[in-house]
């Protein structure tokens, strides 16, 4: 589905020999209010099924692999990994409904998501690594972005690189969000290392071709006066003459400002509008603050919306996690990492 399609597309694939094959595309108005269940009927079950085999019991790891359409012996059991409280049927769908009830950004929190001896070990691996500032912060052009943070990018040699690329995992999420997997995607995965006192990330969308985030955080005892706060922002249909504007922030600049308003006016969000947008200022609205605290995952559909974010700086202590992206890799703007 692309943000600036005036219609959404629904592609219904599935798995055969390994490769996702289109296999029909419907077209439905964005406003069509029985989209959630025309999509249950006819993308989803396929996706209850993989779940029903892969995390209870009740189905043999031979109907997983057919479900999938792979090789025996190829199957990612997300129970290694994942709080088994987010993988029975009831569990599943407490997540799916929560998302389902939000007003416009499409999200939830999962507190424990990992079991604790797979966070810790990725905590502890984390710890062993080399975080590389320069290849958080620039831009196009070479210009110094005001997102305050340094990044090793995953690749297979991580621990936790298993969970990270599996086909299992983006099937997952994008059931848990009440969507489909685009036809062809592919995964990047930022571990991210905060210094203390870090300045903050203004306002931004992610790259159009994410079609999912999923941001991991490993901070015990974290506090809310700690900072590091990640805040969700919506742009709001008035706009105040009273709004404080906030354009063209510099880099080196401490965002303190992001605590201290909870409607600002902008015209330079990072990443820009959508493009069928008006260019024009509009009015931000603060609708919700996530604690990074140790073992929380934030997870997004960035299709259904931009889903405008940003960070507030932090005190004194260091502020690691992880964000993995699924990419659409079928989309026109698609440039990867
Ligand atoms: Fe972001």
């Amino acid at each position: 589905m692309q943000r600036d399609d005036p219609v959404a597309q629904l592609c219904v694939y599935r798995a055969e020999a390994g490769l996702h094959e289109i296999k029909r595309v419907e077209r439905l108005p964005v406003e069509t209010k029985d989209w959630d269940e025309k999509r249950a009927k006819i993308g989803l079950q396929e996706g209850y099924g993989l779940f029903s085999s892969l995390t209870s019991r009740r189905h043999s790891r031979a109907d997983a692999h057919v479900i999938l359409g792979q090789e025996e012996g190829t199957i990612m059991e997300l129970s290694k990994w994942i709080n088994s409280n987010y993988l029975t049927p009831e569990g599943i769908a407490d997540v799916r409904e929560s998302v389902k009830a939000k007003p416009t950004m499409k999200y939830c929190v999962l507190d424990n998501f990992f079991l604790p001896e797979r966070i810790d070990a990725i905590i502890a691996h984390h710890a062993t690594l080399k975080f590389d500032e320069a290849a958080d912060r620039t831009g196009h052009d070479m210009v110094i972005l005001p997102y305050d943070g340094a990044v090793k990018w995953a690749d297979g040699n991580d621990v936790g690189a298993e969970f990270y690329f599996a086909e299992e995992v983006k099937e997952y999420f994008c059931y848990l969000l009440n969507r489909l997997k685009p036809p062809r995607t592919s995964v990047e995965l930022k571990l991210r290392w905060h210094k203390p006192h870090a300045t903050g990330f203004w306002i931004h969308s992610d790259s159009v071709w994410r079609s999912i985030v999923a941001i991991m955080y490993f901070n015990k005892n974290w506090k809310a006066s700690d900072g590091g706060l990640l805040q969700l922002w919506r742009p709001d249909e008035a706009s105040y003459d009273k709004s404080t504007i906030f354009d063209n922030i510099r880099s080196d600049q401490r965002l303190d400002f992001l605590n201290e308003n909870q409607r600002l006016k902008t015209n330079t969000p990072g990443g820009g509008w959508p493009s069928h947008w008006p260019h024009q200022s509009r009015d931000m609205i603060l609708v919700d603050q996530i604690v990074p605290a140790y073992n929380r995952l934030f997870l997004c559909d960035l299709d259904a919306d931009p889903t405008f974010h940003s960070v507030t700086p932090s005190c004194d202590k260091i502020r690691t996690g992880f964000v993995y992206w699924l990419n659409n890799e079928s989309h026109p703007n698609f440039k990867g990492k």
